[in-house]
């Protein structure tokens, strides 16, 4: 059995000196302890870099417009991301489409565009808690809803499952529940699928035994490097 995958989102933590610090760091965890997979880690778009590793560790971007370059005020594109050679991107996420207001419609254009161009791609759905307490009938709709207009067969697609009232709240979704959720998405998509929604170094080893549980995507628990580093070893093969 492979290590599982592991991707951490830094969200709106780290400056470009701590993401250099930290990177240095994970390097010298993998190097000295290997882990056999590649780990992700998606910084804040000011800490993008080429990053001299000797492990791998694969850069990818929260957030691009989807456009080379142009007139997009506080976004960046594909020619920033080149300029480091970023080729792995966050698509869907939660806070994007909640917070930020991203609609499904510019959510799948997005993804279409990246697509394109080769990019690997990290696509994440998950319904809220009024969903959620609507029962499973209704979280299957909405999750179906969240895949509208994706090619969910792109062969450099991992997709996460993350409940919105689990992300950044302590509350982890249960064994059971990541189970069954993930048989719903298997169901439509063979990519490999990760759970996210405090992840922590109390609960990943639980998450992963998880049956159709391919690894985690891990937003709080990770931006320390320490917590990051225990997480890797209690799930590394
Ligand atoms: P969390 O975030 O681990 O802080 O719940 C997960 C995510 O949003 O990817």
């Amino acid at each position: 059995m492979p290590s599982p995958i592991i991707a951490a989102n830094f969200k709106t933590n780290h400056t470009r000196a701590s993401t250099a610090e930290y990177v240095s760091r994970l390097d010298g965890w993998l190097a000295k302890n290997g882990y056999g997979m590649p780990v992700y880690l998606f910084p804040p778009a000011t800490a993008l870099d080429r990053f001299e590793t000797e492990s791998d560790i694969r850069i990818g971007a929260q957030n691009a417009y989807p456009t080379v370059k142009g007139s997009f005020t506080g976004e960046i594109g594909m020619e920033q991301l080149d300029e480091f050679g970023v080729e792995t991107i966050l698509v869907g996420h939660s806070e994007r489409r909640h917070i930020l207001g991203e609609s499904q419609a510019f959510i799948a254009r997005k993804f279409a565009w990246f697509m394109e161009r080769g990019l690997e791609i990290f696509y994440c759905i998950g319904e809220p808690l009024e969903v959620r307490e609507a029962g499973e009938k209704a979280v299957r709709h909405y999750l179906v809803e969240q895949l509208e207009g994706i090619d969910t067969s792109y062969e450099k697609l991992t997709l996460a499952y993350e409940p919105v009232w689990a992300i950044g709240t302590g509350k982890t979704a249960t064994p059971e529940l990541i189970e069954q959720t993930h048989a719903v998405i298997k169901a439509i998509s063979d990519r490999p699928l990760l759970y996210g929604g405090s992840v922590k170094p109390a609960n990943i080893a639980e998450v992963l035994a998880v049956p159709g549980c391919d690894g985690a995507l891990i937003g709080t628990a990770s931006w320390e490097i320490s917590g990051m580093e225990t997480m890797l070893e209690i799930v590394k093969s």
